[in-house]
């Protein structure tokens, strides 16, 4: 599923490819004489479908474009659904400037913490407060092993989990450690940081979830928002159950490759999924890859869910704005004045998270 983007013979065949390819972020080729910038090359984007432009003239005029039905559910914003994709709802801007921003916090400072695992738990084990370490300009350093790193002076080391061969130090003491030792900055690891994951942890090599690993409930706000978020796409009298969730940290240039998310048990519940941060465009495909995908838009506070036929659906993420012009995170940035929130505004401003939230059994 995640970065299998069809990789294979007839990969660059399909019609998810082709859409993939049409998205994804390319630079001119630049003449050798000209010092320009590398420009991104321009994509037409006539066809990608516009939940905020579809929901403005929808509560304007009552209009809606062909294909687009307005679900009657109670919901406080509208929520719309593909009439020839069963199970697929979006609810532009769902959450509000302030529920955003404490997502985002959450996303950055708890949710790649221990025991979640994130994608930098095999080369350097649990990493306990990243973010707080990116900001003081840490830098983690390998401890031990080598006789070379032996130093006992670790007073500046800040406790790091379970792995104690790497540990964070204040950057002067670093450098004079990473002569012999391996090291790498808090805030490069930061800009690595691509998944984390909360409740039960899924494992990426066997595909599935991986129930013997330690692990905490999904947080009771986070659980009471996708509760509310699900209802939409709920079999009638049921209550959706929060138990995993996968938090995807985008940068410039990163995409999620065409997949489907099949490993959950009850197919009829919704995976609801929230967008923070920049603009992306968001591929719904169909049950081959050979489906031509419809494409569309995902800002800051849109929320889409996935239940019944459309959890057979390839899906995936080509292109992220990380440029001021196209991101779209103004809303975002007239939040985050304050000085402490001063780092955060400077992540999100080049970078989308995701947060998907599943019922596994
Ligand atoms: C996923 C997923 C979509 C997104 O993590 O399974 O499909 O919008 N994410 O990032
Ligand atoms: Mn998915």
């Amino acid at each position: 599923m995640y970065g299998s983007d069809g990789a294979g013979d007839n990969a660059e065949r399909t019609a998810f490819r082709k859409a993939e390819k049409k998205y994804k972020l390319y630079y001119e080729e630049h003449s050798k004489s000209s010092k320009k910038k590398k420009q991104p090359q321009q994509v037409d984007l006539s066809e990608v479908l516009d939940p905020k432009s579809i929901s403005e003239s929808y509560n304007q005029k009552g209009e809606l474009p062909p294909g687009i039905v307005a679900v009657n559910c109670g919901f406080n914003r509208p929520v719309f659904r593909l009439e020839d994709r069963p199970g697929f709802y979006f609810i532009p801007g769902a959450l509000t400037v302030e529920e955003q921003c404490q997502w985002i916090r959450a996303s950055l400072r708890k949710f790649p913490q221990p025991p979640n695992r994130t994608n930098h738990n095999a080369i350097y084990g649990p990493i306990r407060n990243l973010f707080v370490a990116a900001q003081e300009g840490k830098v983690l350093v390998e401890e031990e092993g080598s006789d070379n790193c032996s130093d006992s002076e670790s007073s500046a080391s800040v406790s790091n989990g379970d792995a104690h061969r790497w540990k964070f130090y204040e950057e002067d003491i670093a450098r004079s450690r990473a002569k012999s030792c391996k090291s790498v900055s808090a805030s490069v690891l930061l800009r690595k940081l691509r998944w984390s994951t909360l409740g039960l942890q899924f494992d990426w090599s066997k595909r599935n979830y991986d129930v013997s690993l330690p692990c905490n409930k999904i947080p009771d706000a986070l659980c009471q928002l996708a509760k509310r978020m699900a209802e939409p796409a709920m079999p009638i009298g049921e209550e959706f159950r929060p138990e995993a969730a996968i938090v995807n940290y985008f940068g410039l240039g990163d995409t999620l490759g065409g997949h489907l998310d099949d490993m959950e048990a009850d197919w009829s519940k919704p995976i609801v999924s929230m967008s923070l941060g920049c603009k992306a465009i968001f591929l719904l495909g169909g049950k081959s890859r050979q489906d031509e995908p419809l494409a569309m838009f995902l800002r800051s506070g849109d929320v889409v869910l996935m239940a019944g036929e459309a959890r057979e659906c390839f899906h995936g993420v080509p292109r992220v704005f990380t440029d001021e012009e196209n991101a779209e995170v103004t809303p975002l940035e007239s939040q985050f004045l304050h000085i402490d929130d001063h780092c955060y505004l400077e992540y999100i401003r080049t970078s989308r998270i995701n947060i998907n939230i599943r019922q596994v059994f």
